[in-house]
């Protein structure tokens, strides 16, 4: 891969596996052990809060255990010696791409570290738990819910996301399952450009058969890997 000067990277939940993060589909995932409709949708969130804040605790606190992992650190050297455009567009609520030391990254699907005010839609760092009901810092109302998109709800940044694709000549898919659009469309959108397309998955995803290159194996040995062409290229 030469000239390549504009990078567009969507990451999922299988980037973080090797941080010891659940992912949501695989065999004894998230959603095996939780019911989706109750526990990630505004519905859900209405007929039981206590449940639903509970579930983003205890997923805040499993994420306070977990460090960044060989996949996150190549990426954020990517960040660091691309010289050209990058977009780390992530699916995962978690914080270890930052943590990494990334810079360039879009959170679609919102921040397990962020709180969102349902009285004053403000946003606020959050690093405590939710299920205490505790203050708003902005209008003291104690009316917060995770900051993180649920289904039915419109993820974060979609604009900037598109225009990013326009600009890209490569997307790299990374440890998603391809199951939940709209980041499932991404590919398509791309190959509609013109955009070359790379998959880096443990197996082949939904879909991989829309990628030009599907790669598989673990994140942390296929994403360093990776990142060393594309910084010699
Ligand atoms: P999934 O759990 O659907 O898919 C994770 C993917 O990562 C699977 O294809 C696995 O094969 C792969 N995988 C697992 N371990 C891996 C490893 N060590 N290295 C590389 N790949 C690995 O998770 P996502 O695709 O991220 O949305 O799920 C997308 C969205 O569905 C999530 O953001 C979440 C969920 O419902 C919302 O909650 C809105």
């Amino acid at each position: 891969m030469t000239d390549i000067r504009n990078i567009v990277i969507l990451t999922g939940a299988g980037i973080s596996a090797e941080s010891g993060i659940d992912t949501f589909r695989d065999a004894g995932g998230l959603w095996e052990q939780h019911n989706i409709d109750d526990v990630a949708t505004p519905e859900g969130f209405a007929r039981n809060p206590d449940l639903v804040l509970g579930f983003y605790d205890m997923r805040r606190e499993a994420l306070s255990k977990a460090q960044p992992n060989a996949a996150h650190q190549a990426l954020a050297r990517l960040d660091a010696e691309f010289s050209g455009d990058l977009l780390i567009v992530t699916q995962n609520v978690d914080d270890l791409h930052e943590r990494a030391g990334a810079k360039r990254v879009l959170h679609m699907h919102g921040e397990l570290k962020s709180a969102l005010c349902t009285a004053c839609e403000m946003r606020s760092p959050w690093d405590a738990t939710l299920s205490d009901r505790p203050a708003c810092p902005v209008c003291q109302a104690p009316s917060l819910r995770p900051d993180v998109v649920w289904f039915g709800e419109m993820p974060y940044q979609m604009e900037r996301i598109y225009g990013a694709i326009r600009e890209a000549d490569l997307f790299v898919s990374i440890g998603t399952s391809g199951a939940v659009y709209p980041a499932a469309g991404f590919v398509r959108d791309a190959r509609d450009l013109a955009v070359q397309t790379l998959e880096l998955n443990l197996e082949r995803s939904d879909g991989s058969h829309w990628f030009h290159e599907s790669r598989q194996g673990r994140a942390g040995e296929l994403v360093p890997a990776w990142v060393d062409e594309i910084l010699s290229a």
